[in-house]
């Protein structure tokens, strides 16, 4: 493995350097494992650094730390710590472990264990392998179940029968390696998978577990082979009977990859996307609204999301015809764009990616209206006599409407307005 250890960038090589300084001061083994490990050899970056350590994961996080001046997060309960370092690095250190499921989809009782069992515990043979630190070691690869072979060969191979029942999340995790990767869920691995699947295994796991793994595939670089693949082994009915993912709404993930492009290229400044999001609420669409509350409610998802999820599902059937007529006024685009997320907006321009006039009034709304700001302020209303209270939002409504609109531009012809208001509307 020194080959491999000997390319990476040096910052890496530094804090694997340093963790070999504490594993021997601390007379614990210590080994890089899991995803680190094999995007390793397969030449794939990752800084994400795992390692495991035979003795207290987070003595050693503790010590590695201090070596490196970065902040720790201690989780006591699993023996484990995580390091972020400035520069976006981050090292998850565990104690090796061994890992007990009393019934099918529990959480596993877990006590420590050796390297083996540590590596036995895990998913995919890829994902069990390890190599030690130690720079007086050889640092050859341990590879138990045959992970390196698998990895040349291109193929997803679980450790033994009973993985997907112990944890079905794999079920997606084997879907999301496979396809990230352009690897093959080998026959008898498919074969069991497809068992848990249609022994509706997913809808047993703790759902927040599920949707954590959901939510990495809508992650990877292509959601729409993700999530095409998970469908066609019958994966995605543990969020609903009703749920298809049909022509048309890949045809819309297509639609959307662009869009994000076009955001990203643009308004990248604004903040940045939640793009799974703009996939999941894509996938969701279809479902009645009643459904749709189901899938949110059981995935447990935050607020925020749940709530942008749902308004578009509601919302984007009338949005979408009222944006594709010619001579709409800036200020009822304003109206209708301005209580959407940027996911809503970018879906919409997705979703409505055939008409020119909608994908010019979304641009025109992000590139003026939105940004627009008025020079009257509470302060004038107040110097006009009028007390703080409701009325404030009409009135800087109604001026906005009308800057949008044009019929005002400079902060004398806002006052006038502002004037002829008030006096209306008394
Ligand atoms: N693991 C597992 N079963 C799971 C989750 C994780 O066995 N349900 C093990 C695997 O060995 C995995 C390691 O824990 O390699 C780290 O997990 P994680 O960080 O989720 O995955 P990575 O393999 O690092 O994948 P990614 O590249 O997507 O981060």
């Amino acid at each position: 493995m020194k080959k491999y250890l000997e390319k990476l960038p040096q910052e890496l090589k530094r804090i694997i350097g340093l963790a070999a300084e504490v594993s021997e001061e601390t007379a614990m083994p210590a080994y890089l494992v899991g995803g680190f490990l094999r995007d390793l050899i397969l030449g794939v970056a990752n800084f994400d650094l795992d390692i495991a350590v035979e003795g207290s994961g987070i003595i050693f996080a503790q010590k590695l730390a201090k070596k490196l001046k970065s902040g720790i997060r201690i989780h006591e309960r699993f023996g484990t710590a995580t390091l972020t370092l400035d520069n976006c690095l981050k090292v998850d250190i565990a104690t090796t472990r061994k890992e007990k499921y009393p019934s099918c989809a529990c959480l596993p009782v877990v006590s420590s264990g050796s390297l083996k069992e540590d590596l036995m515990r895990r998913d995919f043979t890829i994902n069990a392998m390890a190599v030690s630190i130690a720079e007086g070691d050889k640092q050859e690869l341990i590879d138990p179940f045959g992970g390196k072979d698998d990895l040349t060969s291109g193929r997803i191979r679980i450790l033994h029968d009973l993985s997907f029942k112990d944890d079905p999340t794999r079920i997606l995790r084997a879907v999301r390696f496979e396809q990230r990767f352009d690897f093959k869920i080998e026959p008898k691995t498919l074969a069991l998978l497809k068992e848990a699947v249609g022994a509706g295994l997913l809808n047993k796991a703790h759902a927040h577990r599920t949707r954590d793994d959901l939510i990495l595939m809508l992650k990877e670089k292509d959601p729409l082979k993700q999530i095409k693949r998970l469908g066609d082994l019958g994966g995605l009915s543990f969020l609903s009977d009703k749920l298809k993912f049909g022509k048309s709404t890949q045809d819309l993930f297509k639609a959307i990859d662009k869009e994000i492009c076009w955001f990203a290229k643009n308004y990248s400044a604004r903040r940045q996307l939640d793009a799974w999001l703009i996939y999941f609420t894509a996938l969701l669409k279809p479902l009645s609204l009643a459904q749709l509350k189901l899938v949110t409610g059981k995935l447990g998802l935050r607020k925020g999301e749940e709530k942008r999820i749902i308004s578009y599902c509601q919302e984007s059937h009338k949005l979408i015809p009222l944006l594709s007529k010619k001579g709409i006024r800036p200020s009822r685009i304003f109206s209708l764009l301005e209580p959407l997320s940027y996911e809503e907006i970018v879906l919409l321009r997705s979703a409505g990616c055939q008409n020119k006039y909608l994908k010019e009034y979304i641009t025109d709304f992000l590139e003026i209206y939105n940004g627009m700001r008025l020079y009257v302020s509470g302060h004038d209303l107040h110097g006009l006599g009028i007390l703080p209270g409701p009325r404030y939002q009409r009135i800087f409504a109604q001026v906005l409407a009308a800057k949008l609109n044009g019929r005002v531009k400079t902060r004398r012809q806002e006052l006038a307005l502002i004037k002829r208001l008030i006096k209306t509307q008394h």
